[in-house]
């Protein structure tokens, strides 16, 4: 259960130890009150999942359960830091594969109940959410644009613990569709990264790929179309296939899937600009891009092309802090502990957990709408 309690806001800036096992990096941290990272491990098991071709649940828990410890004590020792230094653990509690999420769960409880510390279950998308405060500041509300390989969604993030989604994935994450996209012109995996090499000498115009959801109402986002029709269009290719080709496959496929975005997050721009203006808010504004497709130089330079023409800022925290790490599930505890939340140990692992309950579920988005 959480509660929030005024009286324990802590008096001075707290040191606290987070765990992030939710997918496939085992990782831990420390983070001070003022936003200092002392220490940010992340272990990726992605040589274990590659020959997969994606990760494997199994295989993600039971590697999180061999390194977790390791990786602390590698935290720590980083730090320069004890279990006595701290003032508060904070683990991942959810959404994501339950295996791993109850490995970092369970441990970050132990390590609280042992060292009699305050405990902290943080939604893993606030903490991508939140984490660009770690590096910049940027005032509440902002718009957050999270596409990784498990989400995709816009946010609004008015407050720490008040989040409306405006828009979500109605099937593949664009991390996913990037990385199925690769594999069908057998680019490799992760997908997102070689894709981005091939297109970058590929004609982005050459095949007639579709936008899915462009020009619709709303900001939801659907991306299995776009791979099938790459598949299609090389089933056309036949046995006379080029590199040639598949580099102007993987660029018009690129070019598909920014257009579809920037579309969604023009129409999120829209709405986040006039509740801004309807609740007077007269601070900046800004467009947050977090996840690890944000490291796509094409889709970002497409959003700050949008933004510009909106009169919004936009924000893209470094890699580091934009793919899944436990720095930002620290920051959230600090975030949320500076607000007198606190959870206690019966607090359980969710696969599923939406940062805005009052959202319909999207029916293909998986369990981490
Ligand atoms: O945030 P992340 O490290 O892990 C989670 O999914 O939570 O994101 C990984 C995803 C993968 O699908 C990967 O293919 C994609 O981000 N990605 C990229 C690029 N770099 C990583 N997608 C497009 N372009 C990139 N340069
Ligand atoms: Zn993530």
């Amino acid at each position: 259960m959480t509660t929030a309690d005024p009286e324990k806001i802590p008096d001075k800036p707290p040191l606290v130890l987070g765990l992030e096992t939710s997918c496939d990096e085992t990782a831990a941290a420390v983070v001070s009150g003022e936003g200092e990272i002392l220490s940010n491990v992340v272990l990726s098991q992605l040589e274990e999942h590659r020959p997969y071709g994606g990760v494997v649940p199994e295989i993600a828990a039971r590697s999180h359960i061999d390194h977790l410890n390791d990786i602390i004590r590698q935290a720590l020792s980083e730090a320069q830091c004890g279990f006595r230094d701290l003032d508060a653990v904070a683990a991942t509690a959810g959404p994501g594969l339950i295996g791993g999420v109850m490995v970092g769960l369970m441990t970050g409880k132990a390590i609280a109940a042992a060292h009699r510390l305050p405990f902290l279950g943080i939604n893993h998308l606030e903490g991508h959410a939140l984490s660009v405060r770690l590096c910049e500041e940027v005032a509440f509300p902002f718009l957050l644009l999270l596409v990784s390989g498990g989400h995709c969604q816009l946010l609004l993030v008015r407050e720490v613990g008040d989040y409306r989604r405006l828009g979500t994935t109605l099937d593949d994450a664009a991390g996913e569709a990037f990385d199925k996209t690769a594999k069908i012109l057998n680019l490799g995996y992760p997908g997102g990264p070689a894709v981005e090499a091939a297109a970058k000498s590929g004609d982005g115009h050459r095949f007639r790929l579709p936008r899915p959801l462009k020009g619709a109402p709303g900001c939801d986002f659907s991306f299995s179309g776009l791979k099938t029709a790459v598949r299609r269009e090389l089933e056309k290719l036949g046995n006379r296939l080029t590199r040639q080709d598949v580099h102007d496959l993987a660029a018009s496929f690129q070019q598909a899937l920014t257009e579809a975005v920037l579309d969604r997050v023009d129409h999120a721009l829209e709405i986040y600009l006039e509740q801004c203006s309807a609740g007077s808010h007269d601070g900046p504004r800004c467009l947050v891009v977090a996840g690890g497709v944000a490291a796509n130089s094409h889709l970002k330079e497409g959003l700050a092309r949008l933004c510009r023409g909106r009169g919004v800022g936009m924000v893209a925290p470094p890699p580091a802090l934009c793919t899944d790490n436990a720095a930002m599930i620290a920051w959230a505890g600090v975030e949320r502990l500076r607000r007198g939340l606190r959870d206690d140990l019966s607090l359980g692992a969710r696969a599923r957990w939406p940062l805005d309950p009052t959202a319909p579920r999207a029916a293909g988005a998986g369990v981490k709408a």
